[in-house]
């Protein structure tokens, strides 16, 4: 499975955190599009650059972090194509993968320690979509779109 990252400055120690754990899953290919310091970026342009490898299949899922993961979640959920889960706890990760097929998960890095943090990226890798009424309920979300 193909994964891009990215971050803000708000959460570069997170990315580094997150990329160790999904290093532990064998087949799991990661690409990082930044940022890599400390100085101040924008997390829109974050998201879009995340969620391009989304949409168009280069990868087949991405991990948005911010100082909150409010402003990265926000902005790629303005993407067409993409569900971006903005997950603290290890239920609600679970449950965007089993309920809402999230492509995307999003973390604060001034919001959860890293060790939380790891928990939930090792859940919301391993949880597969349930389908059934929950493929009706996201392809009613997908089609709010073109509304
Ligand atoms: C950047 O200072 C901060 O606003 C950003 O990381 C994030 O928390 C926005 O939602």
């Amino acid at each position: 499975m193909k994964i891009t990252i990215g971050s803000d400055h708000g959460a570069v120690e997170l990315k580094e955190e997150v990329k160790k754990v999904l290093a532990e899953f064998e087949g799991v290919e990661v690409k990082d599009v930044g940022t890599f310091g400390t100085e101040s970026v924008d997390y829109p342009d974050i998201a879009e650059k995340v969620c391009a490898d989304v949409v168009s299949g280069e990868a087949e899922r991405g991990i948005v972090l911010c100082g909150t993961g409010l402003g990265i979640s926000i902005a790629a959920n303005k993407i067409k194509g993409i569900r971006c889960a903005l997950c603290h706890d290890i239920f609600s990760a679970k449950m965007s993968r089993e309920h809402n097929n999230a492509n995307v998960l999003a973390m604060g890095g001034r919001v959860i320690g890293f060790g939380p943090a790891g928990e939930i990226v090792r859940a919301w890798l391993t949880t597969e979509f349930a389908g059934g009424r929950h493929e009706r309920r996201v392809n009613k979300i997908m089609a709010l779109e073109n509304k």
